[in-house]
């Protein structure tokens, strides 16, 4: 009896045993494949889009594509945003689809200015800006021509290289605190407006939040600004607040612009 049972244990430890080599070869060899595989990418390896793509925040302010707020075609935003209800196909009452020249012809007949204007402000069930609320005034406009003009129209919208031509000037010449501001209220007002409900980022104007942030420092603050930071607590500020297409003095501006109105003076 007693040999017995023992001979049982024995034979039951040692299945178990060779069970256990068994599955260590087996995640072993697994591992080797994993790390012979591309699938874990260096740093270095991951694409640019990559990484804008993971460090966009939850306004998804770049619309996923990485190209910056001004600079987006009438085709692009049409695609992320209009064509929910202007599709050619879209059920959405009374919203002009896309190529249905009827549809659009008496709007067109109102002028760029005029659809401009309800396009910005809103006008019955159309939202201003169609919802997305960082559209420039020009990229509006290009999504409007866009619209319109695939629909019998032939309006003129500005374009996007004289914006881009504008901006590369703006990078040459010191950026000052209006420009700032702008920035400021395109992008980092997200997450660091006044009332803003995102967790952990210091709030402009709330000097309490920002005092031991500008004891840092200016160029801390700069610096993780532009590369980003991940604050003790948990907090991530992501690099240029989410958008790669800033420029770095731009950036500068932000959080010099922020800093002045919550008690600090860079
Ligand atoms: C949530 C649905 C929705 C989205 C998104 C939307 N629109 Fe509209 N839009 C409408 C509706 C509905 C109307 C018709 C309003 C009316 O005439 O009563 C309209 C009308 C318009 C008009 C005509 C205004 C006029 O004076 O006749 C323009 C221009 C326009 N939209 C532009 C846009 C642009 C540009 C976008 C994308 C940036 C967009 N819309 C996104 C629903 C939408
Ligand atoms: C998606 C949200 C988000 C956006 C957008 C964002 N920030 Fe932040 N930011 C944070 C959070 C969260 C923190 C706090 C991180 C921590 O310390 O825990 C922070 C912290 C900072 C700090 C302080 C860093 C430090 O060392 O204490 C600066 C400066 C800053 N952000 C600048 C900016 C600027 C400039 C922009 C716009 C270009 C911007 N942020 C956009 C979330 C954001």
């Amino acid at each position: 009896m007693n040999s017995l049972s023992n001979h049982k244990a024995r034979g039951s430890a040692l299945t178990t045993l060779l069970g256990g080599i068994v599955i260590l070869i087996a995640v072993l060899f697994f591992l080797v494949k994993l790390a012979g595989s591309n699938y874990y990418s260096t740093v270095e390896e991951t694409t640019q889009s990559a990484t804008e793509t993971r460090i966009m925040p939850a306004g998804n302010i770049t619309m996923g594509d990485g190209t910056p707020i001004g600079q987006r075609t009438g085709e692009q935003i049409f695609n992320k945003v209009c064509i929910q209800c202007h599709a050619a196909d879209s059920a959405v009452p009374n919203a002009p689809k896309v190529t249905h020249n009827d549809q659009w012809g008496p709007r067109i007949a109102q002028g760029l200015d005029t659809l401009f204007d309800h396009a910005l402000n809103g006008f019955n069930a159309m939202p201003a800006k169609g919802g997305q609320a960082d559209l420039t005034d020009d990229e509006l406009k290009r999504a409007i021509a866009y619209m319109a003009n695939q629909s019998g129209g032939s309006l003129v919208a500005p374009e996007v290289n004289a914006d881009a031509s504008g901006e590369e000037d703006a990078s040459a010449t010191p950026v000052s605190e209006a420009d700032g501001q702008k920035v400021f209220e395109s992008i980092c007002m997200a997450c660091h407006g006044a009332s803003s409900a995102i967790p952990l980022s210091p709030k402009i104007t709330h000097n309490d939040e920002w005092a031991p942030r500008i004891q840092k420092g200016k160029e801390v603050l700069f610096t993780h600004a532009l590369e980003g930071f991940n604050g003790p607590d948990g907090g991530v500020m992501p690099a240029k607040g989410g958008n790669l297409g800033l420029s770095d003095d731009e950036v500068r501006a932000a959080v010099t612009y922020m800093v002045n109105q919550s008690g600090g003076n860079f």
